[in-house]
């Protein structure tokens, strides 16, 4: 029986022409290599899956090559290249710093140095996860880096560079690796996707892959084979659906109609639709992000200039019916009350109680009916943005609190008034269900605070 290989692993690179989003890396590597100016230690540093061990590999591989290519990559068919990538060679040792990290290995790796390579020129050693040694294995290290054998090339990778002492730090040429952008992992996963002879794949569903990822290509990777191993027998394209799926993601579609219920007060639609996707077996915390992160992009496209492309299912109109303030006030409270919703003991009904205390804001605060259409591209004459879903008692209270226009006030003092997010909070904690809660909060702890008051100024009087 034969075993899948890993997508990552299949298409981990075997040169420096292979590996993907780290040009400055790649070049300054294939000219020192070029010209036999290589150090005798490098660090290579950067998150999770962007490409360390597998450079590290390729640089031992082209140090050793006799066939190096003109440009610098290994040959990968001779001796050398071929026993490295089989692990077959003493000349390379790969070492793993987080199970190999006491004194006494380095004491051995030390030893073990001295000795001149079975073949070939130059002996090669990577410590992967560096930072895992103790500080007795960096001390015993430092002593070697400082006056290495001329065969010898140490090669360090590290997720955690600022765990490595600085003295270590010194006596390597550092290399910091890039997370990987959207748009390259996107292409490099429909060129793996091309290769391996995947059925069509729609380009926004790797685009969902990618997000997901969050600039690592060996997250990309394994992604996609949870993906292609999920769908293994759907016929038809891969489609962003499917990916959501698999991913147990908010499709798009659903968290753009949350948002648009948000903005439209419409409180029963917005539960509905979150209670379907926690139903689905969607994670709370991606709808959450995933909600934040629509809003971040509406507020961006709120700007008023042409927007080239609208990236929502629902239409622009949508900015008549919210203002500026009101956006920004959602988008603070969204941030605040999501952190503490997510931390809950039932995170997915808090989340859903904070979402309807936004879609009741108006109720809590006014809103002043001027402003609204403010948002849009194209400001028209609107009616309040009160949803018609909303009882006609909420409607009524929301109506009662919009200012009439007759209560002009100058537009300056309005602006002040009423434009930023914390008028709007301060609003909020004038309404009398506030007051009175607090009123009944103060009773009770009044005394405590009087107390610790008077000692808080005292203190800072002295
Ligand atoms: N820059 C890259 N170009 C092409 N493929 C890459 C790159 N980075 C990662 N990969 C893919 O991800 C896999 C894992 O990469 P690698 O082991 O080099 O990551 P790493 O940076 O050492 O991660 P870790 O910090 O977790 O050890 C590779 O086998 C390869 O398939
Ligand atoms: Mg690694
Ligand atoms: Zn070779």
């Amino acid at each position: 029986m034969s075993h899948y290989q890993v997508l990552a692993r299949k298409w981990r690179p075997r040169d420096f022409d292979s590996v993907v989003g780290q040009p400055h890396i790649v070049r300054a590597l294939k000219n020192a290599i070029l010209k036999k100016k290589f150090a005798h230690a490098y660090l290579l540093s950067g998150t999770r899956g962007v490409g360390k061990t597998t450079v590290a590999r390729v640089i031992a591989k082209a140090i050793r090559c006799p066939d190096l290519s003109q440009n610098g990559n290994p040959c990968l068919q001779c001796e050398s290249c071929l026993s490295i990538e089989k692990e077959c060679t003493l000349d390379v040792l790969e070492i793993d710093g987080a199970s190999h990290n006491g004194v006494e290995h380095i004491r051995e790796l030390i030893e073990n140095v001295q000795y001149l390579p079975a073949t070939g020129k130059h002996k090669i050693y990577i410590i992967d996860e560096v930072h895992m040694l103790s500080k007795e294995a960096f001390n015993a290290l430092l002593k070697v880096l400082e006056a290495p054998p001329s065969h010898v090339v140490f090669i360090f990778a590290t997720t955690m560079p600022e765990k490595i002492l600085d003295t270590v730090l010194s006596r390597c040429i550092r290399f910091n690796f890039k997370t990987i952008t959207e748009s390259i992992l996107v292409e490099h996963l429909a060129m793996i996707a091309n290769k391996e002879g995947i059925r069509s794949i729609d380009e926004g569903a790797l685009r969902a892959i990618a997000r997901e990822a969050q600039g690592s290509l060996r997250d990309a990777l394994s992604l996609f084979d949870q993906v292609l191993s999920f769908a293994i027998e759907e016929d038809g394209p891969l489609t962003q659906e499917i990916i959501y799926l698999a991913l147990g993601l908010p499709a798009e579609d659903t968290i753009n109609n949350i948002l648009a219920a948000v903005l439209l007060c419409d409180v029963k639609k917005c539960s509905s639709l979150l209670r379907g996707l926690l139903e689905k077996g969607v994670n709370v915390k991606r709808i959450a992000l995933s909600i934040l992160d629509q809003l971040y992009q509406l507020i961006q496209v709120s700007a008023p200039a042409p927007v080239p492309n609208w990236p929502f299912n629902f239409g622009k109109e949508i900015l008549q019916q919210v203002t500026r303030a009101e956006l920004f006030w959602i988008y603070e409270v969204m941030v605040k009350d999501f952190r503490w919703s997510l931390d809950a003991l039932l995170p997915e009904k808090v989340t859903e109680i904070a979402l309807q205390k936004i879609c009741y804001r108006r109720t809590f605060f006014k809103v002043d009916r001027r402003e609204l259409g403010a948002t849009a591209t194209v400001a028209t004459e609107v009616s309040p943005g009160v949803s018609p879903e909303l009882s006609p008692q909420v409607q009524q209270q929301v109506q009662a609190q919009v200012v009439p226009p007759q209560q002009a006030v100058p537009s300056q003092v309005l602006l002040r008034q009423r434009s930023s997010s914390e008028d709007l909070a301060n609003n909020f904690l004038d309404h009398p269900f506030i007051k009175e809660t607090e009123k009944i909060f103060n009773s009770k702890v009044n005394r405590v605070f009087v107390k610790e008051n008077s000692e808080v100024i005292e203190t800072n009087r002295e």
